[in-house]
């Protein structure tokens, strides 16, 4: 999952607008205490420590073994409810905390988001059917590091538009996280990812973004999934954020319903998310919640 190519070379200009050669600056370690304080101050973005990132990555590790196990139990007939259960009782037998639950009154320990719901569904008493596709959206806080990421699946087998916004998720995902890396920006990622996902003939979903974590569920800076090549924040080692774009098959349009959190498209068209917890680091990237996309 490592990004090889190094996007920005020693003797260029430091992206962080210093004026100082990249490898007198940001690439130093020497000079990360004064890239952190500016991160902090200019954007209020937290550059974690070695420490604080291997936080991040045991909670990671724990999110993506209970992704597994729920990936092993998706079939049709399950009930929603019974993945919060699952889910919640791995995190709570972890020593873990579901960062979900009762966060701004949100009622369970994952989200699950079936066809035309783009996010925070909440799992109750449906029953996941043949042919439908499923988000399953998972956040522990272990020994108070969060990791974020979800994934999307077929349940039983699927149709042709399951197939094709499933795809096209993934690889939108994909796209974002591999032009993260030193010395490009944020609007890099968006514009990466819309480009793509618009290419197929869908839509990209803009009320909700990636977000910085690790210290807190949802930390500086907000991650937008379209955008324009070049603008917004330099990336910068340290860095922790999701990206997490949400396709719709029709047109991007949504609505929230009147529980207050289940998002869905306007025109009832699939939709379809895959999100990961990224850190930048002086290569390039490493994922935090490794999957294949
Ligand atoms: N995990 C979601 C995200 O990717 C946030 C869910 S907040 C909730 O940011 F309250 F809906 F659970
Ligand atoms: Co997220
Ligand atoms: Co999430």
């Amino acid at each position: 999952m490592k990004n090889k190519s190094i996007k920005i070379s020693r003797n260029d200009n430091c992206p962080c607008g210093s004026g100082k050669k990249f490898k007198n600056c940001c690439r130093n370690e020497k000079q990360g205490i004064a890239i952190r304080d500016e991160y902090k101050n200019r954007y209020n973005i937290i550059l974690k420590t070695s420490e604080q990132i291997e936080g991040i990555q045991k909670s990671g590790e724990l999110l993506m073994s209970i992704m597994d196990g729920v990936e092993k139990m998706i079939k049709p007939g399950l009930k929603t409810d019974e993945i919060n259960i699952f889910v919640h009782d791995q995190i709570i037998n972890a020593g873990a905390i579901p960062a979900t639950l009762n966060y701004r009154g949100y009622p369970k320990s994952v989200c699950v988001s079936i066809n035309e719901v783009i996010c925070h569904g909440i799992p109750g008493d449906r029953l996941l059917a043949d042919g439908d596709i499923v988000n399953v959206d998972i956040t522990p806080i272990l020994n108070g590091y969060y990791a974020d990421a979800s994934k999307t699946f077929f349940v039983g087998t699927p149709g042709p538009d399951a197939k094709k916004i499933v795809a096209v998720a993934a690889e939108s995902l994909k796209r974002g996280i591999e032009v993260v890396a030193p010395g490009t920006t944020l609007g890099d990622i968006g514009h990466a990812i819309q480009t793509y996902a618009e290419g197929q003939g869908c839509s990209v979903v803009r009320e909700f973004v990636g977000h910085g974590v690790g210290i807190d569920f949802h930390e500086q800076p907000q991650v937008l999934h379209f955008g324009n090549k070049g603008k917004g924040i330099a990336l910068m080692p340290g860095m922790v954020f999701t990206i997490e774009p949400m396709i719709n098959l029709g047109k991007k349009g949504l609505h929230v319903l009147e529980d207050q959190w289940t998002a869905v498209t306007n025109d009832g068209s699939l939709s379809a998310q895959f999100e990961q917890t990224i850190l930048v680091t002086q290569e390039g990237y490493e994922s935090l919640t490794p999957y294949e996309l």
